[in-house]
């Protein structure tokens, strides 16, 4: 289904509030988590819940969607230190359960292949965090991924090297990443998806038109039978 929140704020909010829910029913749960400035509002929320005392992380396993190849898991852009950065430093989180693709391996799709296996090993996802690149990617899953593609090393697109290009004040950007895969995501028991914004209207839309469109990634998750669509105004202004 899809949940209307008046803006952004609310939106993140409303998904804050069902992770925190989710948490008190299954404290062990392993959580599949996003990054991008859509997430970073939720991450706040669910910081402000553990310091209030309304939630707790310790027996809690995390697994990101992604990682850029190439980076230095201390560099500010990479998902592993935006994460310790936004929740994990601040939260009561066992790191050693936290699980980020291994974006600076020597050998990335051994790495690809190994973060698979540890999904296998822990899993299934309990809830699965995503939001919404504006070409209809999820994770790095770009438009051309199919329906049973796994944890791999990707291309990233231009339109999404452009959307992340502020990251990289150096301007050297990785073209590639390791993402989960579309039957990886798929296979998590729930699934949530923030979108906010103008800039997403287009691709919410084609994620609604029905079916499985290899073009928009997101439309593959018209195939699951657990999906909540958290829109706000603005990125549901296309939805009839
Ligand atoms: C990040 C990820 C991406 C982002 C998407 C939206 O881990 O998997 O799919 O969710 O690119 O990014 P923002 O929120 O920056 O618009």
């Amino acid at each position: 289904g899809v949940t209307v929140a008046p803006d952004a704020r609310e939106a993140a909010r409303l998904v804050a509030a069902r992770i925190v829910a989710f948490m008190k029913e299954k404290p062990d749960a392993v959580l599949g988590l996003a990054t991008g400035a859509t997430m970073e509002p939720v991450y706040a929320e669910l910081v402000a819940a553990y310091r209030a005392g309304n939630v707790s992380f310790a027996s809690a396993s995390t697994f990101n969607l992604d990682e850029y190849v190439g980076l230095a898991s201390e560099h500010p852009a990479a998902y592993r230190s935006t994460m310790n950065r936004l929740l994990f430093d601040h939260v009561d989180i066992d790191k050693t359960r936290t699980h980020v693709p291994d974006g600076h391996a020597s050998d990335p799709s051994a790495a690809a292949a190994r973060y698979e296996a540890a999904i296998a090993a822990t899993g299934p996802i309990d809830l699965q965090l995503l939001g919404i690149g504006r070409n209809g990617h999820i994770g790095f899953n770009e438009p051309g991924s199919p329906l049973d593609s796994r944890t791999r090393v990707v291309e990233l697109h231009s339109s999404t090297l452009d959307a992340n290009r502020a990251f990289f004040p150096d301007g050297r950007m990785p073209h590639f990443a390791i993402t989960m895969g579309i039957a990886t995501i798929l296979q998590a028991r729930r699934i949530l998806l923030l979108a906010t914004g103008p800039a997403k209207r287009d691709a919410v839309v084609r994620a609604h038109a029905g079916g499985f469109d290899i073009d928009c990634p997101a439309s593959a998750l018209s195939g699951h039978a657990n999906v909540e669509w958290i829109v706000d105004a603005e990125a549901a202004a296309g939805l009839s």
